[in-house]
């Protein structure tokens, strides 16, 4: 049993035998997967909700080694493939009232750098693939919002001045992209208060709205990681599923023991373990596994 593993089944999950069989993936990324960096320019200025569509710069995000729009038959492309089933199911399953508001996901970690907004965007790429279904994803890292950099996209406003400033909806924020089915809200104006932004009253009917909106969208905030400030555990009490990554070899289990501590009130929390090695011959990849605190 690795460090991971002996964390989790520590502070009561199973990365793995909770899982139903249907709802485990595994993930792999070859050799050389890792993206490079990226020159900090960003791209055109941001497309609100009902003007003109934003196009996602392709490059920037092959650059990245993310998933791209057209990507469907890479490797990266079938793991996701296989991440988003259970998270799908979850929202829209046979009995979706077993998981109050299941379309709102939020991707988070123990500590920083782990993957949470790389596995955030090529989830909602994966996610904008399947059929009748649309995907806000929303960048709820407020001290460090990365999704910008990473698409090419810029905006003034976003999620902190909805929650800031009673005259702006979140109508208002919502940027367009090519992708006919995905929208994008970015951090916004960074304020002291943040995490009582977060955890506030107004973030509580936010997401309210945003999930019941549209019936057929899964919301996805990238958020940050749990034991570096107190915002990622403000939003999680909003979620109706969180998504718990962890980096392969690098996290000590208590930094996830003390982080999990943090979603205990959470009533479904799935595990995704990124950047690991793959041993040719051995099934010793991305992990995934499937937690859910009502069982
Ligand atoms: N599965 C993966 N394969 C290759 N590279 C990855 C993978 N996951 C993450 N990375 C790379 O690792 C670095 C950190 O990833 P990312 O920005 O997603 O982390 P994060 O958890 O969001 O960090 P922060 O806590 O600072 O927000 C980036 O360079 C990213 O491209
Ligand atoms: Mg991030």
């Amino acid at each position: 049993m690795n460090t991971i593993e002996k964390a989790l089944q520590k502070s009561g999950r199973n990365p793995w035998s909770a899982a139903q069989p249907a709802e485990r993936g595994s993930l792999e990324c070859g050799p050389g997967a890792k993206p490079g960096k990226v020159a900090p320019s960003l791209a055109s200025s941001a497309m609100r909700e009902g003007s003109e569509v934003h196009v996602l710069d392709v490059e920037r995000m092959q650059a990245q080694g993310l998933l791209t729009p057209e990507d469907t038959r890479s490797a990266l492309a079938e793991e996701f493939r296989m991440i988003k089933r259970p998270i799908i199911n979850n929202a829209f399953g046979a009995r979706p009232d077993l998981i109050r508001s299941g379309n709102l996901v939020m991707m988070t970690s123990a500590l920083p750098g782990e993957g949470k907004s790389f596995c955030t965007i090529n989830l909602a790429l994966s996610i904008t693939h399947e059929v009748n279904r649309t995907v806000l994803l929303v960048d709820a890292d407020v001290a460090r919002p990365a999704i910008p950099g990473y698409l090419g996209i810029q905006a003034d406003i976003g999620l902190l001045d909805v929650l800031g400033d009673e005259d702006i909806d979140l109508a208002d924020v919502i940027i367009r992209t090519d992708i006919p089915n995905l929208s994008i809200v970015t951090a916004g104006t960074t304020r002291g208060r943040s995490t009582e932004l977060l955890a506030s009253e107004a973030m509580a009917q936010l997401t309210t709205e945003m999930a019941q909106r549209y019936p057929d969208r899964i919301v996805l905030f990238d958020s940050p990681p749990l034991l570096a400030t107190s915002e990622a555990s403000a939003l999680a009490a909003h979620m109706g599923q969180i998504i718990f990554v962890v980096e392969a070899e690098r996290v000590p289990q208590d930094a996830v023991r003390r982080a999990l501590e943090q979603l205990k009130s959470c009533d479904v929390v799935l595990t995704l373990l990124n950047k690991a090695r793959h041993v040719p011959g051995i099934d010793y990849g991305y992990g995934y596994g499937y937690g859910n605190n009502k069982s």
